[in-house]
């Protein structure tokens, strides 16, 4: 494969296909297993993770790329073979979550900043080593009645941007995810206090960005769409689907090749319908697909429920979503 970041950021947004998020901590992960009732150890995250790597369907034809946490990068199939190796030969690149999370912001009561710069020069140089090709470091922001300030803004902003120059010095595409929260707290904001904040948190992070000397041809936006807060869902799907498409198009620039949504707490069908409604129905000049954890994997988790015997069951539960949102991606999914 080209080791060009506009060829490796093209080969993340494949028409037709998208990412797959399996990079979570090992706090989230155990948060995920608790609700099949699942002891977290390393032996069932690699199984679990090897179930859907194993998914040869899924993975072939709907797959780009595969985010992983450090732990899986590193691990081996029950059969000796590295897991990385998995991902490639089903065609998809992998890539590696490189932030050390958020972290509450000195002074910014309720507010946080993404940790992990420190040092990250050294880790994606391994990490390139590893296999890794793409990386993705999240920033979080929440909305409230007050919420956010233009200093968490500007400071999420500034370490997306300090990230993604340092990838691409390593030959690595950076994703750059800015998320916006829909289930943060109180989560009851409407859908247009969500767009303002989206496009002014997109307005700041392009600006970093260009002071940060960022090549957008070599990168992948990871947003939030534009949609009410969890607590006051009251936006139809046609509304998120257009409002999303305006927002990017008043903030994203066209030289960025590819938007890969994250899901946010979505259920599993409106992330894919929300995507297939903004596909089928707008002209942009990006590729438009997703990135989902949670509304690819949740269908999974709960068919595995941690029992080899049900492995096929699940692939094939996680086979679907992967393949309604690779349909998705070019606007041809119907419920
Ligand atoms: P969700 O799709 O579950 O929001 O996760 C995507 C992700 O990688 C968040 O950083």
């Amino acid at each position: 494969m080209s080791e060009r970041l506009e060829d490796i950021a093209a080969a993340m947004v494949t028409p037709g296909q998208g990412i797959l998020a399996a990079d979570e901590s090992s706090g989230t992960i155990k948060k995920r297993f608790d609700t099949i009732g699942l002891e977290s150890t390393a032996d069932t995250r690699r199984d679990y993770r090897e179930m859907m790597f194993r998914a040869e369907d899924a993975m072939k034809n709907h797959i780009s790329g595969v985010i992983l946490y450090d732990e899986t990068l590193r691990q081996k199939a029950a059969d000796g073979t590295p897991l990385v190796d998995l991902i490639k030969a089903a065609g998809a690149v992998p890539g590696i979550k490189v932030d050390g999370g958020a972290k509450p912001l000195a002074g910014f009561a309720g507010e946080t900043v993404t940790e992990g710069l420190d040092g990250l020069r050294e880790r994606l140089a391994e990490y390139h080593g590893l296999g890794a090709r793409f990386a993705k470091w999240r920033g979080v922001i929440s909305i409230s009645k007050d919420l956010p300030s233009w200093g968490a803004v500007k400071q999420n902003a500034q370490a997306l941007a300090r990230y993604a120059a340092l990838c691409q010095e390593a030959g690595i595409v950076p994703i750059v995810e800015p998320e916006v929260l829909m289930d943060g707290q109180p989560g009851d904001h409407s859908i247009d206090r969500c767009y303002d904040v989206t496009e002014w948190v997109l307005k700041t992070v392009f600006a970093e960005l260009y002071d940060a000397r960022v090549s957008l041809e070599g990168m992948v936006l990871k947003p939030n769409m534009v949609i009410d807060g969890k607590n006051a869902r009251k936006a139809s799907r046609e509304e998120v689907a257009e409002k999303t498409v305006r927002c990017l198009k008043a903030t994203v620039p066209a030289a960025v090749p590819g938007i890969a949504f994250l899901s946010g707490g979505q259920s599993d069908e409106e992330a894919t319908a929300h995507l297939s409604l903004m596909n089928a129905g707008f002209d942009m000049p990006w590729a438009l697909t997703f990135s989902y954890g949670r509304a690819l994997q949740a269908a999974g988790l709960k068919a595995w429920g941690g029992k080899p015997e049900n492995v096929a069951a699940a692939q094939q539960a996680f086979a679907h979503r992967a393949k309604m949102n690779g349909l998705a991606a070019k606007g041809d999914w119907n419920k």
